[in-house]
């Protein structure tokens, strides 16, 4: 059985009109198939392998916890494993996130940080403030609300109608602004400050709603897979935190993508000098080996709830999960004893010149990202900027050719107006080496050469 299509076998794959390689085996960056051909994870799946495969603590934490207790409903119990985990979170995270609320997907984690913020300004008296203000592009997830968050039109086509309006702003995209991301209008193209880079067109938004109506911004510290890995000005969110301080809106980080290491800081806000009101982390905090993810809250905003109505009312049946809270706990253990996030820092610029080289192929209009995460963005026209043809299918085209070489890459597409851009992401697991981003460098080349 080494190639699986629909609708052989049972599975509703996720997508129904391809083959599946069977993966068998996993070790460090790379996945074996059933017919033993070998392929690089330059993208750890979709951001989610940072510790490498193979790996046997993690699986070993879980089924100890498994054979101790399995499972409690946490709004009866509390257990050592969701104790620890957050213990271990709040050490981590920038200022006074000190509070951890358990979850399985980023998803999740938005909905309920979202949630969370509406009902800390109604349990206030501040029943207006509801709306939340969201980047495009962006995307921050696919359940309604998240997905409602989400700039990914492509996703939302045959949702139309249960989807909540959410305000929208420009993201700072330097690729395809014209500040090229300073926050700096040049010269010719007018003085002043580029109010998108600059992040006052955010400003700008609050006061057109109303400063009352709007309960919270949501935005990625860096980039994911939407921007192709744009990193904002370093100016970029110490202005965002003065605007959402000034107007009374809850600044959510959402790092469920860049953060647990993968820009070379545990969280890819704290960069910038800034401390978020939520922040929401996923994908990398299990490192793939356990499906969870967090909204971690400060005081001042769990302290409204605990006084006020007395519980969150986000009631999910695997939230503080034990099984996957102590795999992410061994995850994030893990990270820390083998100072991953240290290497994810010291090898990003490596990996960034080494990604260089894919330059000499017309194709690559733009390679951008921070430590371990690259996007490497495809035109039609390099002058121009120019954007394939959506009909084209550029991105979908070159992760099946990549595929071919043995790469693994995550494609995006729709960024540069919402339908046409194509994209690549890199996203390697925290523990390759110089040899192994040297031969991903090589595979997607090859790719790309298919692509002729
Ligand atoms: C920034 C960001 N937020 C949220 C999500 C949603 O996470 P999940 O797919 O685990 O539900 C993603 C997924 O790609 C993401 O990149």
């Amino acid at each position: 059985m080494p190639q699986s299509r629909y609708p052989e076998g049972h599975v509703f794959y996720r997508k129904l009109n391809r083959s599946y390689p069977l993966i068998v085996r996993g070790e460090g960056c790379f996945l074996y198939d059933a017919d033993g051909k070998q392929y690089l994870d330059g993208s750890g799946g979709a951001f989610v392998a940072n510790l490498g495969h193979g790996l046997t603590e993690i699986g070993d934490a879980m089924a100890r916890q498994a054979a101790k207790v399995a499972y409690v409903n946490g709004t009866a119990f509390t257990h050592e494993a969701v104790e620890l985990f957050a213990a271990e979170l709040a050490a981590l995270a920038p200022g006074d996130l000190d509070y951890a609320y358990f979850l399985g997907s980023g998803s999740e984690a938005v909905e309920a940080a979202l949630k969370l913020a509406r009902q800390y300004w109604n349990e206030q008296g501040k029943t207006d403030k509801r709306k939340i203000i969201a980047l495009r592009p962006g995307y921050h997830g696919n359940t309604i609300l998240a997905l409602s968050a989400s700039a990914r039109e492509q996703y939302k086509t045959y949702y139309q109608g249960w989807l909540v309006e959410v305000v929208r702003i420009p993201a700072p995209y330097a690729y395809r602004c014209g500040c090229g991301g300073s926050g700096e209008r040049g010269a010719g193209s007018g003085a002043g400050h580029c109010p998108v880079c600059s992040g006052s067109v955010l400003e700008e938004a609050i006061l057109r709603e109303g400063p009352e109506t709007v309960a919270a911004f949501i935005a990625e510290p860096v980039g994911g897979s939407s921007t192709g890995a744009s990193v904002p000005g370093p100016d970029y969110f110490r202005r965002v935190r003065e605007i959402c301080d000034r107007h009374q809106v809850l600044f959510i980080a959402d790092e469920v993508l860049a953060g647990a290491g993968r820009t070379g800081t545990w969280s890819a806000i704290e960069q910038y000098g800034v401390v978020p009101d939520l922040m929401t982390m996923g994908k990398g905090i299990g490192g793939g080996y356990a499906p969870v993810s967090v909204v971690m809250a400060p005081r001042r905003i769990t302290d409204v709830i605990a006084k006020g109505s007395g519980a969150f009312l986000h009631a999910q049946t695997f939230s503080h999960h034990p099984v996957l809270c102590a795999g992410g706990l061994a995850a994030v253990r893990y990270i820390r004893s083998h100072r991953l996030v240290e290497r994810c820092a010291a090898m990003g610029p490596v990996f960034h010149q080494k990604l260089q080289a894919l330059k000499k192929h017309e194709a690559v209009g733009d390679i951008r990202g921070r430590g371990l995460l690259a996007g490497v963005e495809f035109v039609e026209d390099r002058a121009s900027r120019r954007p394939f043809p959506r009909k084209k299918k550029f991105a979908e085209s070159f992760a099946e050719a990549a595929l071919a070489e043995g790469l693994m890459t995550w494609p995006n597409t729709g960024q540069a107006d919402g339908d046409q851009g194509d994209l690549a992401m890199l996203a390697p697991p925290f523990i390759i080496t110089e040899p192994e981003i040297d031969e991903m460098v090589r595979r997607f080349s090859a790719a790309l050469d298919r692509m002729k």
